[in-house]
C-alpha cells in the first residue's frame, strides 16, 4: 500500500469520462462562460474506454478499491454502461459509483444495472420549479430529475441526493427536500457550497454551514448521529428517530476533512489531479499513449501520490489565503 507525505493511503479514484453536460449550474458551468462558443475537448483528447480501463488497473494495483464515475454529466458519453461493465472486471475493484444529474436515468437505469452498477449520487437542487430551473441553466423542472429518481429506484439502485445549498438561492428548500426524502426513504445529502474552479464567483457569505442546516433541521425533525462506514467517508451522516432514512452533511467549507483524504482523479483528458484544488494535473494521457510498459506508469503514479502534500480546504479553514492556489479546475472538468 502507497501512502503520500501526510500518510494517507491510496483507496479511491474518481474517474470523470466527460467535461460536457445538459445542465448550467451556475455555481458549476455558469451560462455567461459555458456558452456555446465554449470549447468543450476533442474526441482524441478524452481518454478511450481502453485507456480509461488500463489505468483503473495500475491504479488498483496501487491500492484503489473504490471507482466513481464522474464528468461533467457522465451519461452523456456513449456507453457508459459498457465502461462500467469493463471496470467492474479488475482484480481489486470493490466498489463503482456514478454521480450524475438524473436527467438521463430512465433511459439509462436499467442498461447501468445490467452492467452492475448498484450506487448512484444523484443532484438536486430543490424541489420548487422556479428555483430548480434557474439554478439548472436549462429550465429543466425538477420533476424530471425525481422521474431518473424513480427509475432507479425501481430498477433496484441504492441512491443518494446530493443538495448543493447556497445562502439566498436555495436554502428555503432544505426542509421541504428533507421531508420529501425523508418519506421515500432516500438518503439526502447537504453539500456545503466550495470555491471550486475560477467561475462561480464563490465566497463565504454564500455557504450555509452544517451548523446552519443542522439547526434548521433540528426544528422539524429529531436526528441521531450514525458511525461512518468506512475510514474517510466524506459525509457525517444522522438518521432520523422515527423513520430509517438518512441524511448526510458534506463540509468542505466549515470541517475539512483532508487529513482523511484518500482520493485521486482524472479527469476526460487524462491527467491525474491529487487534490480537487490543485492548479495543475499530471498528464497521464501521454504517458499512456506514448509507453506500452504498464510498470513504468504503475512506478510514475505511485511517485505522484508519494510526493502529495494537498490539504486546500484545511488551508482555507485555518485562513491561509496566501497559500490557497487562485488558479484551479473547473469542477465540471474534474468532477467533483
Ligand atoms: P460516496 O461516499 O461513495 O457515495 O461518494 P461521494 O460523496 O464521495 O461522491 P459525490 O460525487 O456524490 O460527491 C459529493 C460531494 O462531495 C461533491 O460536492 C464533491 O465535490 C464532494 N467531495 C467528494 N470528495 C471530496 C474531496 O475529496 N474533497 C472535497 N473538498 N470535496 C469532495
Ligand atoms: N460546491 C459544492 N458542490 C458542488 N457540486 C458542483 N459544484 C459544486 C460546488 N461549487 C456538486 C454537484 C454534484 C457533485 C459531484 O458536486 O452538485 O452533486
Ligand atoms: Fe450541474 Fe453537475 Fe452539470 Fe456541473 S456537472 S453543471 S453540477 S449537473
Ligand atoms: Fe482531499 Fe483536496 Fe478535498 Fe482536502 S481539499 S479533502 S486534499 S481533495
Amino acid at each position: 500500500m502507497i501512502k503520500d507525505k501526510l500518510q494517507r493511503p491510496l483507496h479511491d479514484l474518481r474517474i470523470s469520462v466527460t467535461d460536457k453536460c445538459n445542465f448550467r449550474c451556475q455555481y458549476c458551468m455558469p451560462a455567461e462562460i459555458f456558452g456555446p462558443d465554449f470549447k468543450f475537448l476533442n474526441k482524441n483528447e478524452i481518454l478511450s474506454f481502453e485507456e480509461i480501463e488500463r489505468v483503473a488497473g495500475i491504479f488498483s494495483e496501487l491500492g484503489v478499491k473504490k471507482l466513481r464515475i464522474t464528468g461533467g454529466e457522465p451519461l452523456m458519453r456513449k456507453d457508459v454502461a459498457k465502461l462500467i461493465g469493463r471496470l467492474l472486471q479488475i482484480k481489486g475493484i470493490e466498489d463503482i459509483g456514478l454521480t450524475t444529474n438524473g436527467v438521463l436515468l430512465v433511459k439509462y437505469a436499467q442498461d447501468l444495472y445490467n452492467a452492475g452498477l448498484r450506487r448512484l449520487n444523484i443532484s438536486l437542487d430543490a424541489l420548487n420549479n422556479d428555483i430548480f430551473q434557474k439554478m439548472n441553466g436549462r429550465g429543466v423542472k425538477s420533476e424530471i430529475v425525481l422521474k431518473g429518481i424513480e427509475a432507479a429506484l425501481k430498477t433496484g439502485f441504492s441512491i443518494k441526493v446530493n443538495m448543493v445549498v447556497q445562502k439566498g438561492v436555495n436554502d428555503t428548500e432544505i426542509i421541504p427536500m428533507a421531508e420529501h426524502f425523508r418519506k421515500m426513504g432516500v438518503t439526502l445529502r447537504f453539500i456545503e457550497f466550495m470555491d471550486v474552479g475560477n467561475s462561480n464567483g464563490w465566497n463565504w457569505d454564500q455557504v450555509v454551514s452544517k451548523k446552519d442546516i443542522f439547526e434548521m433541521l433540528s426544528k422539524h425533525f429529531t436526528l441521531e448521529p450514525v458511525d461512518p462506514d468506512y475510514f474517510g467517508e466524506v459525509a457525517k451522516r444522522y438518521k432520523y428517530k422515527d423513520s430509517e432514512a438518512e441524511i448526510g452533511f458534506i463540509t468542505s467549507v466549515s470541517e475539512s476533512f483532508c487529513s482523511t483524504c484518500t482520493r485521486a482523479r482524472i479527469s476526460a483528458d487524462g491527467k491525474f489531479y491529487t487534490c480537487l484544488f490543485a492548479g495543475k494535473g499530471h498528464d497521464l494521457r501521454s504517458l499512456l499513449r506514448n509507453c506500452d510498459d504498464d510498470k513504468q506508469v504503475h512506478t510514475q503514479i505511485a511517485d505522484i501520490w508519494q510526493n502529495r502534500k494537498d490539504r486546500y480546504s484545511d488551508e482555507r479553514v485555518e485562513g491561509a489565503t496566501t497559500s490557497l492556489n487562485k488558479n484551479k479546475i473547473e469542477m465540471s472538468y474534474i468532477g467533483g
